[in-house]
C-alpha cells in the first residue's frame, strides 16, 4: 500500500466534516481509537497491498448495517490502521504504524460509490492519493454488492 501512496497527488481534497470541497483540510476523525475495533488481521503475502498487520475501526452509526445489512447511514465511518509485520523470536508481531485509511459515507461522492475515500501517513497526515484509481477501483471489484465495504462483521469480530 505504501508504494501506491508515495508520489501520488490528489488535486481535490475534501473536508471529512462537510461535503464542501476544501483543499488540504481532510483529517482523521477524532477519537476513532475508541470505536469498535476488529481483531488483529495479519496478511503475510508480500505482494498484497495489505501486507502487514491491520485493525479496522467502525463508528456506531455504521455498525447496524455492518452487522445486519441495510444502507450505511450518511456519515458512517471506517478507519483502518496498518502496521509493518515483524518477526521476533519466530513470532509475528506488529511493527511501526505504516499508514491509515478512511471511508466515510457521503452520498454526494457518486464517482466513488457514495463513500469518501482518503489515505493518511502513519502520523495521520493526508497522503494525497487519488481515491478513484487507488481506492475505489478495488473496492468496486470486490464489494459492489455490499455497498463497497469489503470486510465482513463475522471476520471483524472473529476470535483467532
Ligand atoms: C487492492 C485492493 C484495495 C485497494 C486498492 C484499497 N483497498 Fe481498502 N480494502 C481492501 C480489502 C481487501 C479490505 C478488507 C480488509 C479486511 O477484511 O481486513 C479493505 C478494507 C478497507 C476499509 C475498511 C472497510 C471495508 O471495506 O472493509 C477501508 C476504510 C478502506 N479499505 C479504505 C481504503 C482506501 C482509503 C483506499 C485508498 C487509499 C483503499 N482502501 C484501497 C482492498 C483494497
Amino acid at each position: 500500500m505504501r508504494k501506491l501512496v508515495v508520489g501520488m497527488i490528489c488535486a481535490v481534497m475534501l473536508s471529512t466534516a462537510a461535503t464542501v470541497p476544501a483543499v488540504g483540510t481532510v483529517s482523521l476523525p477524532k477519537g476513532y481509537e475508541s470505536w469498535e475495533k476488529s481483531r488483529q488481521k495479519i496478511v503475510e503475502d508480500k505482494k498484497s497491498l495489505f501486507h502487514g498487520v491491520h485493525y479496522i475501526y467502525l463508528d456506531k452509526k455504521g455498525m447496524k448495517a455492518y452487522k445486519g445489512g441495510g444502507d450505511y447511514p450518511q456519515g458512517s465511518r471506517f478507519v483502518v490502521v496498518f502496521h509493518n509485520l515483524k518477526v521476533e523470536a519466530g513470532k509475528q508481531v506488529e511493527g511501526k504504524k505504516s499508514m491509515i485509511v478512511l471511508m466515510q459515507r457521503d452520498s454526494e461522492r457518486k464517482e466513488t460509490g457514495g463513500w469518501f475515500f482518503a489515505g493518511f501517513g502513519p502520523e495521520g497526515k493526508p497522503s494525497g492519493i487519488d481515491p478513484v484509481k487507488n481506492c475505489f477501483d478495488c473496492h468496486k471489484k470486490d464489494a459492489a454488492d455490499r455497498q463497497f465495504v469489503i470486510s465482513t462483521y463475522e471476520d471483524f469480530a472473529r476470535k483467532n
